[in-house]
């Protein structure tokens, strides 16, 4: 399965996704329109155009997502890779890795110097060829963000960073 650029039909199965593992404190949540505001940025894994609702009544078509990420532009040239995640029935099977191969592959194309996040698994991260960095490092997303966060004193996230050019 490869990760594809998300469409408007992705929006609601992507919402689903993410906000069960936000139901768990595991990710923040996330809006349709937030998610509509990022689609660009937004790959997943799944198939396409499954019809949604009873036999009776078909609502229209959604698509099939398991796993699915975005990334976020922090500055000219750090990026974060927000709203991870992989559907229950499919985690170990690699496509969280994918996704993050292909994230990087987009920021890499899009001439970002270093992708980051902020997570609680930071151990799948380290297997991605991250490394854990002070939060600090990541200032842009700490001001735009994370200063605003009820539990920005009290942060259980790890930040890791990863490298993509070293012409900086
Ligand atoms: C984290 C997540 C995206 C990984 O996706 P995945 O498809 O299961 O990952 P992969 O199959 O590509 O890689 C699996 C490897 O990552 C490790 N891993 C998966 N989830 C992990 C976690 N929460 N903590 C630490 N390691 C984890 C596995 O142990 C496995 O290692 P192995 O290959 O040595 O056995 C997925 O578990 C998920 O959606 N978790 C809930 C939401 C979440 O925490 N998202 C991250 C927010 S930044």
């Amino acid at each position: 399965m490869i990760p594809r650029p998300a469409t408007e039909a992705d929006i609601q199965p992507i919402c689903d996704l993410v906000n069960h593992f936000a139901e768990q404190n595991l990710m923040l949540q996330r809006t349709p329109e937030q998610v509509r505001m990022a689609l660009g940025d937004f790959l997943v894994v799944g198939d396409q155009n499954q019809m949604v609702g009873d036999q009776n009544q078909m609502v229209g078509d959604q698509n099939q997502v398991l796993g699915c990420g975005y990334i976020a532009h922090l500055s000219a040239t750090l990026a974060e890779i927000r709203s991870l995640a992989v559907h229950p029935d499919h985690q170990g099977e690699g496509l969280g890795g994918l996704v993050v191969d292909h994230l990087v592959e987009m920021a890499r194309a899009r001439g970002v110097q270093k992708i980051c996040a902020l997570t609680l698994a930071p151990d799948f991260f380290y297997r991605q060829g991250f490394h854990r960095v002070n939060r600090w490092s990541i200032s842009p997303k700490i001001w735009g963000e994370c200063v605003y966060c009820p539990k920005f004193h009290a942060c259980d996230e790890i930040a890791v960073l990863k490298i993509l050019d070293s012409g900086e």
